[in-house]
């Protein structure tokens, strides 16, 4: 039996299925390769040893899904597969919630169709819009998201919520990431954005290895201990054990469960700038600019009900993070090209 994996080329993706294939799962990759590079798979082959079998395909396209589905022995499913940059999702909304809401429930008709009721969704501290309460629970009511990328993910929520509550059947974990960053330690798979990065720490490697400028941080003027923004970031490698141990929740037939993946520390833009510089010993010059539309001024979990139910904790310190971001970019200046 195989653990099917959604965007498994991408980022976070990629990293899973080191730690499946390390777990002794068998893993089916399914990648439209939209923002990612089967390279990636590549480097997963020579980390682990083992090849994760590789469908290039769009789970917009149920054909092409079914016909996974005949070749292989699917038991659960992780689904990572979607868009994910929030300006571009601004831009074109119609494209967002059709790849992200409508894949999704194509995909979810497939695995039903098969009876294979096991689903691992990719969502997101977005949901949580301008938290009201800091550390952030699970209980933590969801809130008004920014852009439509973030409502995909607070849509399919509740869809797979409902679909859960309509049919017991089904167990589905919904996974909340904080803030990944890092990569895996060997530096031979990493995040690997298209064009100019949106996100804080692929902006600061790329400083780092000479392909842009200068930092720009979003504001300086919040109300947090340095006035710029704060996270909640968490190593990737980490982030992927999470997976495995939901999968193992799963395996108990859960029903719905729903966790925060973060490590429950903050960390400011200037703290990541610090530790960063520590971590690789080159200095990344910043400016400070106005704040960035749709920010929020602070943003950790409370990650405690992952270490009671899952028994998963985040292990990576902070200069760890910067360490493996920076050894990922640094052994690959142009990422997997
Ligand atoms: P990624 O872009 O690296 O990986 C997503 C993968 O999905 C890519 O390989 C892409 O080619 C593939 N894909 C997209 N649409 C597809 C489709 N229709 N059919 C088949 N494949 C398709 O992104 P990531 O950072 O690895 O994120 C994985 C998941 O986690 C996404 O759902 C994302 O929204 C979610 N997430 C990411 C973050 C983050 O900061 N990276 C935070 C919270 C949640
Ligand atoms: N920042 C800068 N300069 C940059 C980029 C970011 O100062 O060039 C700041 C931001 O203002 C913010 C912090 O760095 O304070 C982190 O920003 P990111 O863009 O790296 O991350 P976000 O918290 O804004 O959002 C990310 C993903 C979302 C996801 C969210 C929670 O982009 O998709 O984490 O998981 F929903």
């Amino acid at each position: 039996m195989s653990i099917l994996v959604t965007g498994g080329a991408g980022y976070i993706g990629s990293h899973t299925c080191v730690e499946l294939l390390n777990s002794e799962y068998e893993v089916v990759v399914v990648d439209n390769l939209s923002n990612s590079s089967e390279k990636s798979l590549e480097r997963v082959q020579k980390i682990t040893g083992k090849k994760p079998k590789f469908y290039q395909g769009d789970i917009l396209d149920q054909t092409f899904l079914e016909r996974v589905f005949e070749k292989e022995q699917i038991e659960s499913c992780i689904h990572f597969a979607g868009l994910k940059a929030v300006g571009e999702s601004v831009e074109k909304p119609w494209e967002y919630y059709h790849n992200n809401i409508t894949g999704t429930l194509v995909l979810t008709d497939v695995l039903k169709k098969y009876g294979v009721k096991n689903l691992i969704f990719s969502s997101s501290a977005t949901v949580y819009g301008d938290p009201v309460q800091i550390p952030i629970t699970e209980e933590c009511p969801k809130g008004q998201c920014t852009n439509p990328y973030g409502w995909t993910k607070s849509m399919l929520e509740q869809i797979l919520m409902d679909m859960q509550k309509a049919d017991d059947e089904w167990n589905i974990v919904l996974l909340r990431y904080f803030n990944p960053i890092g990569a895996h330690e060997s530096g031979m798979i990493g995040e690997n954005p298209n064009g100019v990065p949106n996100n804080l720490m692929p902006y600061i490697t790329q400083v780092a290895v000479g392909k842009l400028e200068c930092l720009g941080i979003f504001g300086n003027d919040y109300e947090t201990p340095d006035g710029t923004g704060v996270r909640d970031y968490i190593h990737v490698m980490d982030l992927a054990k999470g997976h495995v141990k939901a999968l193992k929740k799963i395996e108990e037939k859960s029903g719905l469960s729903i966790y925060n993946l973060g490590t429950g520390v903050g960390y400011s833009v200037l703290d990541i700038v610090k530790n960063f510089e520590k971590a690789s010993n080159v200095k990344i010059p910043y400016v400070v600019k106005s704040r960035r539309a749709g920010d929020i001024a602070a943003c950790y979990s409370d990650a405690s009900k992952a270490e009671a139910e899952l028994g998963w904790r985040a292990e990576y310190g902070i200069l760890e993070m910067c360490r493996d971001s920076w050894n990922w970019q640094k052994k690959n200046p142009n990422g997997y090209e």
